[in-house]
C-alpha cells in the first residue's frame, strides 16, 4: 500500500520506517531540506534503538523514500499521515499551526480522494479543524473532492519506539467512515495477524484516548511521588509499598515507581494541554492540576535532599555535584523537562558546580547549556566523580545498577548519593558508610 507521512519528527519518523518494513510504499516529507538531504545520506536525526538500521535497509530495498516536495507526496498515496509537532503555545494549550498548514498542502495538490491521518497528539475536536480547513481550500479550488479525517493517535516510548510500534498492544482508530476503516484495516493488516489489535470508534473518542492513557499514567506517577514523600516522613519504604500495592492486579506493577519526576515530550505537555481543554469546555478538573503540580514539586526533591545534607543551600555554593543521567528517562539522549535539568539549574543558581556524564545526552546538554564554567561532561560515570562532594542520580541507565561503590568512595571527597531513582538499597549503603538518600524511603 502507498503511504505518505508528513513530518520527519520522532512520531513520523519511527511510523514512516516501521510502515516500510511491513511491506508498505512510504514517502516521508518534511519542509526542513537540512534534514531530508541528512536523511537521504543515512542520517538519522535522534537516537533511537534500531531506527536507523530499519530506516537504511527499507531506503535500499526502495520501499523508503524522503522528499520536500508537497505535490509529489501528496500525490503518491491515497493515505496521507499528519505527524508533524504540537508544541505548547504560552498557555500551555497544542498549538496547531504546523498540523492545520499541513492539511492546508494536502487540501491543495489532492487529486482525488485522500484518507487524512492525524498521528500528531492533538486536542479532542482537531479533525473537525482539519476538515473545516480541508474543505475551505478544495471550496477555493472549486474541486469537491471526498476526504476523510482520521485519528489515529501513537502510544510509542522513546527508547523503545521500534519495539512499540512492531508490537502495538492496540491501534486506535476513530472514523465512522466505511471506505476510510477499510483502508485502515488494510493499511494495519500485517500488525493484526495473531490477533485483531484494532479498536475501532467514533473520532473524538480516538482524540480523547491518547491523552486519557498519558494522563492515567502520569497520575500513577505523581501517586506514588505523593506517597513516597509521605513514606519518607512517616518512617516507611515505599519500595515496600510499591510491591504490596502492585500485587493487586487491579492496581498492577507497572508505573508505579517513585522518582524525581516525570519529564519527556508527552507526559508533561499532554497533562497540562488536557488541563487547558478542561478550562475551555469550562469544566474544573483539580485531579488533573493536581498532577501537574505533584510532579513539577518532585523534580525539586533531589535539589532538596542535597541542601538539607549540606546544612541549607547557601551551603551548597562552592560545592561540586556529580550528575549521572541527563535524559528524561534511559535510553534515549531526550533532555525534554528532564529532572536533571531543575536539578541542575537549582544548584548553579545556588552556586554549585556541576560534573555529569550519560551515556548518550552530554551533545544535547552542550547545545542546552553551551560552555559554561559551572558544567563539565565526562564520557564516564567515573570521570565525572574526581573530587565530587556529591552523587546525584537522575536517570536509572543500566550501568548505574551495580557500581564500583569502593572505587567510587576514593574518587569523591564526600560519600553522599542523592539517589531519584532508588537503585540501591538503603540498608546496604548505610553498612558500606555512605549518607544514602531514595526517594520515600528510611535512611
Ligand atoms: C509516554 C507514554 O508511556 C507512551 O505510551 C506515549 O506514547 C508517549 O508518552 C507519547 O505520548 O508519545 P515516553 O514519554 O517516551 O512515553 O516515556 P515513559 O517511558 O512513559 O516515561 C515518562 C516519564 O515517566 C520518564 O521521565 C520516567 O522516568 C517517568 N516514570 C515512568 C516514572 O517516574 N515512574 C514510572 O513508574 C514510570
Amino acid at each position: 500500500m502507498k503511504l505518505t507521512i508528513f513530518g520527519t519528527g520522532y512520531v513520523g519518523l519511527v511510523t514512516g520506517a516501521c510502515l516500510a518494513e511491513v511491506g508498505h510504499n512510504v514517502v516521508c516529507i518534511d519542509v526542513d531540506q537540512r534534514k531530508i538531504d541528512a536523511l537521504k545520506a543515512g542520517i538519522i536525526p535522534i537516537w533511537e534503538p534500531g531506527l536507523e538500521a530499519i530506516v537504511k535497509r527499507n531506503v535500499a530495498e526502495q520501499r523508503l523514500r524522503f522528499t520536500t516536495d508537497v505535490a509529489e507526496a501528496v500525490r503518491h498515496a491515497e493515505v496521507q499521515f499528519i505527524a508533524v509537532g504540537t508544541p505548547p503555545d504560552e498557555d500551555g494549550s497544542a498549538d496547531l499551526q504546523y498540523v492545520l498548514a499541513v492539511a492546508e498542502s494536502i487540501a491543495r495538490h489532492m487529486p482525488a480522494y485522500r484518507v487524512i491521518i492525524n498521528k500528531s497528539t492533538v486536542p479532542v475536536g482537531t479533525a473537525d479543524k482539519v476538515a473545516a480547513r480541508v474543505d475551505a481550500v478544495l471550496a477555493e479550488r472549486g474541486a469537491p473532492i471526498p476526504f476523510d479525517v482520521v485519528s489515529n493517535p501513537e502510544f510509542l516510548k522513546e527508547g523503545a519506539a521500534v519495539g512499540d510500534f512492531l508490537k502495538p498492544d492496540r491501534i486506535i482508530i476513530g472514523t465512522r467512515s466505511a471506505a476510510a476503516q477499510e483502508r485502515m484495516r488494510e493499511l494495519y493488516e500485517p500488525f493484526n495477524r495473531n490477533h485483531e489489535r484494532t479498536l475501532f470508534m467514533d473520532v473524538k473518542s480516538a482524540e480523547l484516548t491518547k491523552y486519557a492513557a498519558n494522563a492515567m499514567l502520569a497520575t500513577k506517577i505523581s501517586f506514588m511521588n505523593e506517597m513516597a514523600n509521605m513514606a519518607e516522613i512517616l518512617g516507611a519504604d515505599i519500595e515496600e509499598v510499591r510491591k504490596g500495592i502492585g500485587a493487586d492486579p487491579r492496581i498492577g506493577y507497572h508505573f508505579i515507581y517513585p522518582g524525581c519526576g516525570y519529564g519527556g515530550s508527552c507526559f508533561p505537555k499532554d497533562v497540562q494541554a488536557l488541563g487547558r481543554t478542561a478550562d475551555q469546555i469550562g469544566y474544573h478538573a483539580p485531579l488533573l492540576k493536581a498532577v501537574e503540580a505533584v510532579n513539577t514539586r518532585q523534580k525539586t526533591v533531589l535539589f532538596d535532599k542535597l541542601a538539607s545534607h549540606f546544612g541549607g543551600s547557601a551551603n551548597l555554593r562552592g560545592k561540586t555535584v556529580a550528575v549521572w543521567g541527563l535524559s528524561f528517562k534511559p535510553n534515549t539522549d531526550d533532555m525534554r523537562e528532564a529532572p536533571s535539568r531543575t536539578l541542575m539549574e537549582a544548584l548553579w543558581a545556588a552556586g554549585a558546580r556541576v560534573q555529569a556524564f550519560d551515556p548518550v545526552a552530554s551533545a544535547e546538554a552542550r547545545r542546552l547549556y553551551g560552555e559554561r564554567p559551572d558544567l563539565q561532561l565526562y564520557d564516564s560515570k567515573y570521570a565525572a566523580l574526581q573530587g565530587a562532594d556529591a552523587l546525584a542520580i537522575c536517570t536509572e541507565w543500566q550501568q548505574f545498577r551495580a557500581p564500583d561503590f569502593e572505587e567510587m568512595k576514593h574518587m569523591m571527597s564526600t560519600a553522599v548519593i542523592v539517589d531519584g531513582r532508588n537503585l540501591y538499597s538503603p540498608v546496604r549503603m548505610q553498612r558500606d558508610g555512605w549518607d544514602y538518600y531514595g526517594i520515600g524511603r528510611p535512611r
